[in-house]
């Protein structure tokens, strides 16, 4: 707990040691040591080490040290006051008295960061704790900090890493599944990053106690923490997701719709699920299967009455397009006829107490042993189980469930391994210091993150051709490595849908990007009201999945009747418009760390006005999403930053940057386009197997305003959609810049859309590339594409976009007859198409002239 004042010991004078180069190393009498290290001309590691501490095992990063590149100076020199160590990007002054630092980006006057000069660390012996103080600027926002409750700026609270199970969780329960000990501050598009790199339990105390003041406590080991310098918010989210790592390419298939149900009593009810999800035609990718499948809640087993034939109904589900992705809990039944338990103690790879006998409590199964997954042999052998019982059957992906870990030994929320429990050593530590035994208190928090490690290495292993899939409930800092994340058991409450999206935003900053909350609600029951907004704004989040409790309503799309089924399936159909832009996005988070889901001010930095919405994000660059999170809504209130916006399905232009009050139907969500720009769109799948051979492409524009003059550009990034050819140059990417230009008479425009020469060995099937011009409000007066004129088609032409996936169409050879375009004006869309060129080409759309 926060320390009291009087256990405080003395810290500093500090004297400097001899030390190697780029790293400043201090000492005071009592033993104290203060290490300051530049890892990156924009990145220092410091820390505070009392006598006697252990130092951090860096399983939340991606590569140790000896990996980073030293190609940059850095120097360290004594003032008068103390010494500085700066890099061609910060200066970091240290003050000898107290081991204060400020740090400077090179040139800069402020400091941005400034610990408490007074009383910039404490060491509390009576707590076991070390804190560090600094400064908060006056005005500053503090963002990041994993999973959590609350709104998108968290300053003003306490809140505490330590992986728990909370059910329900409320607007302020706190902490929750997942630990990300990473502030960001963040004041107008200026942005320093925290991160704690230690894995007991910590705290961050962000102007509560001091409105001022940022103050940042750890339990046990070093106060070791990481300072990125920004100065944007973007290259603090890039270095944060340097250091712990990105999230790897998913397949295609797990950004489609995904449904799950706790309490699919028997392997009837999930095929009947199955197939009435196709014949009623709601598109489908996943099947989650949830404790129900096992045998009494024995991991990796299938009960032999109720799902007797699991091969039969893997491949059953197959046959018809589905994935299936099993649940895994930790908790091993303590049984001495079940296998896994006889093996897992036999090998001795449960997690022990100090006495070598291991732990015991209680999850779904009963009595239960958890294996002990921060060695590296119990993550391998645990493995072997998922590939034998799962993988090589068939099971597509990994749910990791109960893995903060949880125990009902004791009252929830608080219920997990004993704080004795002993853990490890992990022999895969590179660095020899680190393969040590330690206790339950520091391993706490990374066990769901190795657990994860675990599931993901042995899909791997078992197939290595297919890209890993998991899902996790606990994580901590770089999860995002292994795992997609699921915000764990909300409750069908408006409160939740509201909470979903900072929630979302703040796990993409803190650098888990593939990230969503169960759709509709876990706990309680859902309406069909709340079911179709939930839909609506779970299809604009980069992970969709329904997910209900059992004993709660049934929460399949057309449990409510057909008008919200008719509502969510058109939600979920245009997930699968969207899946080119999703897939590029996926893409741009795995290679450069960028959210997929972002606040308004991303894009937008110096808005101080989309700094202040919390109830809007962005999905990519082009796309701005304000759901419905109130009951009864017809309209609301949406915030659009600097631009034009064109609403996605309403005659609804906005010049921004403004607040606008916007219609919301029960049928939509009021979704804006950037004007201009090009987002890049698809046909509708049942299933993303059905766009196998089917690689259409929609190249959605909605036109500016008359006498615009703008460009603006987009990514469309296309690979086989599994496997890993990808790392080996076989996909393709190409640039999309629209160029606008007024003409002489206020109402002209013309656009010259250029498309960049093919980057990648892969190439998706011949096919034309179909541009869609929306809201011009006229039919074109020229159009033309690599120079020759485009004549109007013989008849319309119907966009991709409006038509089901069709492998039959997308082969009949249409791509290579003659371009042409169509202007509908019932729908005022302009549908230009022709034969898709690898080399550098140019349309040409010019409606100066035109009537
Ligand atoms: C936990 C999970 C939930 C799952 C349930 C039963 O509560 O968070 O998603 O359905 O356990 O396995």
């Amino acid at each position: 707990m926060p320390p009291e004042a009087n256990d405080t010991v003395l810290i500093g004078p500090f004297h400097q040691v001899q030390s190697p180069a780029r790293l400043l190393a201090l000492s005071d009498a009592r033993g104290h040591r203060l290490l300051v290290e530049a890892w990156a001309p924009d990145l220092v590691r410091i820390r505070f080490v009392p006598p006697g501490s252990v130092p951090t095992i860096s399983w939340a990063l991606a590569r140790p040290r000896s990996e980073w590149p030293e190609d940059f100076p850095v120097r360290v020199e004594a003032t008068a006051s103390g010494w500085r160590l700066s890099t061609p990007a910060l200066t970091a002054e240290v003050a000898s008295a107290t081991g204060a630092l400020a740090l400077r980006a090179a040139g800069g006057l402020e400091p941005f960061v400034q610990h408490d000069p007074e009383c910039p660390f404490r060491h509390d012996t009576s707590t076991v704790g070390l804190s560090l103080r600094a400064v908060l600027p006056a005005g500053a926002m503090c963002l990041g900090l994993g999973e959590k409750t609350g709104w998108l700026d968290r300053r003003g609270r306490i809140l505490e890493m330590w992986n728990t199970d909370v059910l329900p969780h409320l607007p302020d329960t706190d902490p929750l599944y997942q630990s990300i000990p990473f502030v960001i501050v963040y004041q107008e598009g200026r942005a320093f990053g925290l991160f704690l790199h230690n894995t007991h339990r910590s705290r961050f105390d962000l102007g509560f106690t001091q409105p001022e003041r940022l103050e940042a406590w750890v339990g046990g080991g070093e106060l070791d923490y990481f300072i990125l310098a920004g100065p944007s918010l973007e290259h603090v989210v890039r270095g944060f997701t340097d250091l712990t790592g990105r999230m790897p390419l998913p397949p295609r298939w797990a950004l489609g719709y995904q449904h799950s149900r706790w309490g699919l009593h028997d392997a009837d009810q999930v095929r009947e699920l199955a197939a009435e999800m196709r014949r009623r035609r709601v598109p489908c990718d996943v099947i989650y299967l949830d404790i129900d499948y096992m045998d009494g809640y024995r991991v990796f087993t299938w009960d032999p009455a109720r799902f007797p034939d699991p091969d039969a109904l893997l491949s059953d589900l197959a046959a018809q397009g589905y994935r299936v992705v099993t649940i895994v809990d930790p908790g091993v039944r303590i049984d001495d006829e079940y296998p896994v338990y006889r093996e897992g103690i036999a090998k001795g790879v449960m997690c022990r107490k100090a006495d070598g006998r291991p732990f015991e409590g209680v999850v779904w199964p009963g009595p239960t042993v958890w294996p002990d997954f921060l060695r590296a042999d119990a993550r391998r052998w645990w493995g072997s189980w998922i590939a034998r019982q799962l993988t090589r059957r068939g099971v597509a992906g990994i749910w990791n469930d109960m893995n903060e870990p949880a125990s009902f030994r004791h009252p929830l929320p608080t219920g997990t391994l004993d704080p004795d429990v002993m853990h490890g050593p992990d022999e895969e530590r590179e660095d020899t210091t680190e393969r040590r035994e330690l206790l339950h208190a520091e391993g706490h928090n990374v066990y769901g993150l190795l657990m994860s490690q675990s599931a993901f290495e042995s899909q791997l292993a078992a197939r290595p051709d297919r890209r890993p899939f998991v899902l996790t409930r606990a994580g901590f800092a770089g999860v995002q490595r292994y795992a997609a994340v699921w915000t764990g058991d909300n409750s069908s409450w408006w409160e939740h849908l509201t909470m979903m999206g900072p929630e979302l935003i703040n796990l993409g900053l803190s650098g888990v990007a593939f990230a969503g909350a169960d759709v509709g609600g876990f706990t309680r029951h859902t309406s069909g009201e709340l079911l179709a907004r939930w839909t609506w704004a779970g299809a604009f989040t980069p992970f969709m999945r329904n997910h209900s409790a059992i004993e709660t309503r049934r929460q399949e799309v057309w449990r409510f009747g057909p008008e919200i089924e008719a509502i969510c399936r058109e939600a979920i159909e245009w997930r699968y418009r969207l899946l080119p832009y999703l897939y590029t996005l996926a893409w741009e988070s795995s290679s450069l760390g960028t959210p997929i889901m972002r606040p308004l001010f991303w894009d937008h930095p110096g808005d101080a006005a989309a700094a202040r919405v919390q109830d809007q994000w962005m999905l990519g660059p082009h796309l701005v999403v304000a759901p419905i999170t109130q009951p009864a809504a017809t309209h609301r209130a949406a915030y659009l930053p600097a631009g034009e916006w064109v609403h996605l399905w309403q005659p609804v232009r906005i010049l921004g940057p403004a607040h606008a009050l916007v219609d919301a139907p029960l049928s939509h969500i009021p979704v804006f386009a950037r004007a201009g720009a090009v987002v890049p769109l698809g046909p509708v799948a049942q299933h993303t197997g059905e766009l196998a051979a089917d690689a259409r492409i929609s190249l959605y524009v909605t036109a500016p305003s008359p006498g615009s003059a703008m460009s603006c550009w987009t990514w469309l990034y296309e690979d086989e959609g599994d496997g890993f050819g990808y790392r080996q140059g076989r996909f393709s990417r190409r640039r999309f810049e629209a160029r606008w230009s007024p003409g002489e008479r206020a109402a002209d425009l013309a656009l010259a859309l250029v498309c960049s020469p093919r980057e990648g060995s892969w190439s998706p099937p011949r096919r034309w590339l179909e541009v869609v011009i929306a809201r011009a409000g006229r039919p074109p007066a020229s159009v033309r594409w690599a120079g020759d004129a485009v004549p109007p088609s013989q008849g319309p032409l119907r966009p991709v976009t409006m038509g089901p996936a069709d492998p039959a169409e997308a082969a009949s050879g249409e791509w290579a007859q003659a371009p042409g375009w169509h202007y509908d004006e019932a729908l005022d869309v302009l549908v230009v198409r022709f034969g898709e060129a690898p080399s550098e080409s140019a349309l040409e759309v010019d409606w100066r002239g035109a009537p």
